[in-house]
């Protein structure tokens, strides 16, 4: 079975600012599940190291340009057999809060040289450049923060192969020539055909550019990043590469994530226990000082708040929908225009609006089990997790038909209500007047008892476990390597 080192910048229950973390979290072990041998690799973040439980020191290196040496403290990622790899140095990762931005939401000043660490640090362990004798097969690695490890190791002779997979292509940790300098990379890397973009040094093009394999989270955001409307302007570069691009769904934990056994709820429900879901709506209800009322359509949010996730179009379609007799509850943290308009809303519409700013991750889930339907209006999605977890909460998810949501949401057609199959709403256009067209079917569809619980039970009934997409991923490394054997020497 293959030995994987999968380095990311963020894992669940370590340290988590979106679904980057839930995926980091809960494919390894899931790999794990498939005999794999799986090593996470992540920075010892503060909150990270708070929550890693037992860790001891298992080797000390000294990693090119940096004064003193870095640590490997090894733990276990919790319930789980895979083994957890912490870089730690204290002067780039031992600071509070976010992993990529300050307590004004201002990107750390020193995050190219932070993410060049991780990356210089798992190149060394991938090449077998330390104490440790465990040398992978493959190196997994996650969005723009690692982008400079298949960059690095494809300069290295006997590498493992590389996997990047894009979770978010709008991010890309761009930084200036300066920095590329001070960085000491090697200078073949400064070329349109390798780091370069626009004149500015671009880490995700590490990843796009030199990964044996590329993946993104869906299938139809593999073939939307191909595209100058979602291809951030790497979209040439996708085309390029089209034949090692793939799309694999992700896959959700059903321990954090099943209705049946979540600690957090009210009650506990399961399709059939369903009636017990409304006990969360009424505590939901109380807990946000809405009106109490198991008849009113509930409908939630919950989720970073920028211009990806459409809260704009939420926020030019709220007085529309504060017309009509439905609850909205919103819990996130992002942009500051957008957190300001929200609570000013919420403090114009008491009783039918209510707005938590704010990471929590115990309302998240209450939110699940408590609305009714779930607003996803997003302007562009790569998979969306929040969808899928509404999905097996039996959570109406009301969706744009982009990326992920549309790979994961059937729409509740005539023809696909009459099949049986229909599990959500999906709109398409990026407005605020089809958001509240949708918004309007949700409503006459809720006002039919006996059809909204058809579209709950369907939707409970899919599987968006991890089970064969960890199968997925484990032929995309053997495909990874087998690339990696053929391929003629220097290219
Ligand atoms: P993205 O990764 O783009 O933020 P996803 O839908 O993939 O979007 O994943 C978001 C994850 O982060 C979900 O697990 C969601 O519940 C969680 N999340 C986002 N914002 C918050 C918040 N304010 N409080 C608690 N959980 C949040
Ligand atoms: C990104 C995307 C989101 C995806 C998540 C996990 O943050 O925005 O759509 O679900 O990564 O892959």
């Amino acid at each position: 079975m293959p030995k994987i080192l999968f380095v990311a910048s963020e894992a669940h229950p370590l340290i988590k600012t979106g679904g980057l973390a839930d995926i980091a979290g809960s494919l390894p072990p899931a790999l794990a599940a498939q005999r794999a041998d799986v090593r996470l690799l992540l920075p010892a973040y503060r909150d990270a190291l708070k929550h890693a439980g037992t860790l001891k020191p298992i080797a000390q290196f000294a990693v090119p340009g940096l004064a003193q040496s870095v640590q490997i403290f090894e733990g276990k990622l919790s319930n789980s057999s895979v083994t957890l790899w912490l870089l730690d140095f204290p002067p780039a990762y031992d600071r509070p809060g976010n992993p990529y931005v300050d307590a004004h939401g201002r990107p750390w000043p020193d995050n190219a040289p932070r993410f060049a660490l991780l990356a210089r640090a798992a190149v060394m362990l991938a090449l077998g450049q330390t104490s440790l004798r465990w040398k992978p097969d493959v190196v997994h690695c996650h969005d723009w923060q690692t982008g400079l490890v298949p960059a690095l190791l494809a300069q290295a002779e006997n590498r493992p192969a590389s996997v990047f997979t894009i979770h978010n292509l709008a991010y890309q940790g761009l930084f200036s020539y300066q920095t590329f300098v001070a960085l000491g990379l090697p200078a073949a890397l400064w070329s349109f055909e390798a780091l370069e973009f626009y004149g500015q040094m671009s880490f995700i093009k590490g990843g796009l550019v030199f990964a044996d394999r590329l993946t993104t989270v869906s299938p139809t955001y593999a073939r939307e990043i191909q595209t100058p409307e979602f291809g951030c302007g790497l979209d040439g570069l996708l085309r390029y590469r089209a034949d090692r691009l793939s799309g694999i769904l992700n896959g959700i934990d059903d321990e954090v994530w099943n209705p049946a056994q979540d600690a957090y709820l009210t009650k506990c429900y399961s399709a059939r226990r369903l009636f017990n879901k409304l006990a969360n709506k009424q505590a939901l209800q109380q807990e946000l000082g809405l009106t109490s009322n198991p008849q009113t359509l509930l409908l939630g949010v919950v989720g970073r708040l920028v211009q990806q996730k459409g809260i704009d179009l939420i926020l030019d379609a709220l007085a529309d929908i504060m017309q009509r007799p439905i609850q909205l509850a919103i819990l996130g943290s992002g942009e500051t225009v957008y957190e300001t308009a929200l609570r000013k809303l919420a403090a114009q519409h008491p009783g039918k609006l209510a707005v938590r700013i704010g990471y929590d991750e115990r309302l998240a889930h209450r939110i699940e089990a408590g609305v009714d339907g779930f607003l996803m209006p997003s302007r562009f999605e790569p998979c969306g997790l929040n969808q899928l977890y509404s999905l097996r909460y039996g959570t109406i998810p009301i969706v744009r038909g982009v990326g992920g949501l549309a790979d994961t949401v059937i729409d509740a057609t005539e023809k696909n209500l009459k099949a049986n199959k229909a599990t959500g709403i999906v709109f398409h256009e990026a407005s605020a007047a089809a958001l509240v067209a949708a918004i309007d079917r949700a409503q006459s569809l809720h006002r039919n008892p006996r059809l909204w619980k058809q579209i709950m039970l369907t939707g409970m009934r899919q599987d968006f476990t991890w089970g064969s997409r960890a199968l997925d991923y484990l032929k995309l490394y053997r495909s990874a390597q087998r690339h990696l054997r053929d391929k003629p020497k220097g290219v």
